[in-house]
């Protein structure tokens, strides 16, 4: 199998302390014991502060939807092929005009300062070192200028519009002049969510972390500003946050570039459904007019697989980059996108897929 960076599926093939990484504060992280994304989970929960702890890993309210969006990939089966020549794995997609060498991007969340010590840019760095797009959150805790500086990949941007609308303009003039290749503009937040977890630990930035851009109150926007943002914007726009496919007509009649298929990982509407299960609806109406990337519970390659052969051109990953990020750093954000690859890359061999454009809905046992 070739075509991408193999992650060993555990840890007997390398040598003893192989994985561990010199932090800028001198500590070591060893990040051996790592073998998939669950373990993220469980390592930041021991060393996250408690407040950032809750804060990426709850939902809104029940936390429904939440478990729904693990649930619904869970009971996907898969139909496999065998005896297909997958010696040679071509695992790259193009968006927008950029070839993505495996079709995994990095979700916007929001304030990385309170997760590591050095933020956005260890999550940039550990992209980067993936070949990884890295959509970075208008919530960032580090301005736009300082991640340019280390991200060697390009990086994209996700809008929350601010009532200021000057500001809002000038935020996105700012990020194109920075090279951001597409903005996702996320339509799916009118107003925060029941976010009873972090309401209960008081959750609130620590004194000495700010997002410079988290200006003013939020725009509680139309499709009205959506085409204004539209008329100014010089990169392809997205719409992130859509579930309906009437939103996902419009979102194209008004000339978004792409929509997100998202339910915002469960932390704005309980009892949406899994995002998972929405996806075959809107690519049933967008019929292939524009691209479609999906998030909401990815934590495996059969996951991708699976979210790909229902008709996305790509995923976002959320909560697993935070636990990464947490867990290591820059180390822990490329080991998280790397085991994800390379799980990929295992379920495309394992089902007789070469290639991305071969995964389609046979895959899917009906
Ligand atoms: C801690 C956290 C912060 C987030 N912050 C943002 C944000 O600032 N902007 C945004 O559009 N979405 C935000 N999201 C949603 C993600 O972009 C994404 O839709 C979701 O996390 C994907 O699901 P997953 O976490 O299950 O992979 C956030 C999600 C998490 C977990």
């Amino acid at each position: 199998m070739t075509g991408g960076l193999m992650v060993p599926l555990s840890g007997q093939s390398q040598s003893a302390g192989q994985d561990q990484f010199q932090l800028i504060n001198g500590n070591t992280v060893d990040l051996s014991e790592i073998i998939n994304l669950f373990d993220f989970e469980k390592m930041a929960e021991g060393k996250m502060p408690k407040m950032a702890f809750e804060y990426v890993a709850s939902g809104a309210a029940d936390e429904f939807t939440v478990r729904w969006n693990r649930q619904a990939l869970d009971a996907i089966k898969l139909n496999p092929n065998v005896l297909n020549d997958v010696s040679k794995l071509d695992t790259s997609v193009t968006l927008f005009g950029h070839k993505l060498p495996y079709p995994i991007l990095v979700a916007p969340t929001a304030f990385h300062k309170i997760m590591h010590p050095e933020g956005e840019l260890a999550t940039a760095r550990g992209a980067s070192k993936a070949e990884a797009i890295y959509v970075v959150s208008s919530f960032t805790t580090t301005p736009l200028e300082e991640i340019k500086k280390v991200a060697t990949e390009p990086f994209w941007f996700q809008l929350y519009v601010r009532d200021d609308k000057e500001f809002t303009k000038n935020l996105v003039q700012k990020a194109e002049e920075l090279g951001c290749r597409a903005l996702c503009i996320t339509v799916d937040t009118p107003v925060g969510g029941a976010r009873d977890r972090q309401a209960r630990v008081n959750f609130k930035l620590p004194d000495g972390i700010n997002a410079p851009y988290r200006i003013g109150e939020s725009l509680s926007i139309t499709w009205k500003e959506m085409e204004w943002l539209i008329s100014f914007a010089k990169v392809p726009v997205l719409l992130k946050g859509i579930l309906h496919p009437d939103d996902a007509d419009k979102a194209i009649e008004i000339g978004a570039s792409g929509i997100i298929v998202s339910n915002h990982s469960g932390r704005n509407l309980d009892t949406v459904p899994a995002t998972i299960e929405v996806l075959p609806r809107i690519v049933e109406r967008v019929n292939k007019r524009i691209p479609i990337l999906m998030d909401g519970g990815i934590r495996r390659g059969t996951d991708v697989l699976k979210a790909i052969a229902l008709g996305a051109n790509a995923v976002l990953v959320g909560k697993p980059i935070c636990f990464g990020l947490a867990s290591g750093g820059a180390e822990g954000v490329t080991k998280t996108l790397e085991i994800l690859r390379a799980e990929f890359e295992m379920a495309m061999a394992l089902t007789g897929r070469a290639t991305i454009a071969s995964i389609d809905q046979s895959l899917i046992w009906k």
